[in-house]
């Protein structure tokens, strides 16, 4: 366990916003979670992965825990699967790649997403056709009241659309220390989100494989979306919001490019990035941040904003939106 004290959270947030945390803890193995809230360890302000999903708008006058358990194991394996036990702390994309070196199918698509294991299941992460609740098995955390350990399967994690229970009702109380996957020894492609398969097309691709449809999915994140390294951000900062069909369809005779796509029980998923950019915010830079010119979905940091200016930002988004559509976004990142 390594404390440091005033620490500048900046380097360990992909927005890249400068927040002075009164103290890090850095917590690498699973014994460190008992033994920091075994000890006179205070429940933490809050609990830090890749910090892919965090809008950091104060200093934090408390403790920042950062899980950096590592490890990615094979447990156990049958005909059709393998049960693969990964640390919280391993990067979510080295994760994909060790997958695809070992031929276990069923996150390619999930290719290059920002973030750190132990983060993936709180807001099921997801995209192009997949979602990790599809692969995922069970979790193991520690519950900071109880002070014990928790095995969570797939019911007890109440997985939804870029939610779960350790967003709601478990939120910093449960940290997460390792997530057991269940992926497929024999591949089912899911390339039927459009632009996959335009890109398999447009590289040339005949034959599938893990490598090349992830690699179909790296680029076409890397046409949209900004990398975190040159541009801060947090990929998609709202969700993309849940209608009922008569307002859809209502929308859809005044503005009939509208995208949406059918939801259950007679609603509509519309495109937020469809929303933001017609209410003519895409590409907008306000001084050192703004909306990503090729996604609207995103916001940005070019370098030196504070969170705060960004909150008001997408305030400001909340608030054209609502009053020109009807509609309310509601953001996907953790303010804090
Ligand atoms: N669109 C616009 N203008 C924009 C952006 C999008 O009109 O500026 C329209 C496009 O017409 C497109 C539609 O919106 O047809 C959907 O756009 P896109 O395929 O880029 O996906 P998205 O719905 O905006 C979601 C996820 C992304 C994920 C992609 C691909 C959410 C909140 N976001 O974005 O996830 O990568 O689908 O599956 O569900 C993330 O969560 O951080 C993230 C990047």
């Amino acid at each position: 366990m390594e404390v440091f004290k005033n620490i500048d959270l900046l380097p360990f947030n992909t927005f890249g916003l400068s927040c002075i945390a009164e103290s890090l803890v850095n917590i690498s193995t699973r014994e460190g979670l008992p033994e920091y809230f075994e000890g006179k360890g205070e429940n933490p302000a809050l609990v830090l992965g890749g910090g892919s999903n965090l809008l950091l708008t104060q200093n934090i006058p408390g403790r920042v825990l950062k899980v950096e358990i590592p490890g990615i194991e094979l447990i156990r394996e049958d005909e059709e699967h393998v049960y693969v036990k990964v640390g919280a702390g391993v990067v979510w994309h080295e994760f994909v790649l060790h997958c695809i070196q070992n031929n276990w199918a069923g996150v390619e698509n999930l290719s290059l997403i920002p973030g750190n294991v132990g983060a993936a299941p709180m807001q099921n992460i997801g995209a192009y056709g997949m979602e990790i609740k599809k692969v995922f098995h069970e979790l193991e955390a520690y519950l900071t009241d109880d002070k014990c350990w928790q095995a969570f399967d797939l019911p007890s994690c109440h997985f939804g659309y870029r939610e779960s229970v350790f967003k709601r009702a478990l939120k910093n109380k449960a940290i997460i220390a390792s997530v057991t996957f269940r992926l497929n020894k024999h591949a089912n492609f899911n390339t039927s989100y459009g632009a996959i398969e335009q890109e398999l097309e447009r590289m040339g691709i005949q034959e599938l494989s893990l490598r090349s449809v992830s690699n179909a999915v790296i680029s076409i994140r890397q046409s949209k979306l900004p990398d975190p390294k040159k541009i801060g951000n947090s990929g998609s900062f709202f969700k993309n919001p849940v209608v009922d069909e008569a307002h859809f369809n209502k929308l859809r005779v005044e503005y009939p490019e509208i995208v949406g796509y059918p939801n259950e029980n007679a609603s509509v998923k519309v495109a937020a990035g469809w929303l933001i950019e017609r209410a003519g915010f895409k590409g907008k830079r306000y001084g050192n941040y703004g909306v990503h010119d090729k996604q609207a979905l995103v916001l940005v940091n070019y370098g030196g904003a504070k969170g705060s200016e960004i909150f008001a930002l997408s305030e400001e988004i909340i608030q054209t939106v609502q009053s020109q559509f009807g509609i309310t976004l509601e953001r996907e990142v953790n303010i804090i």
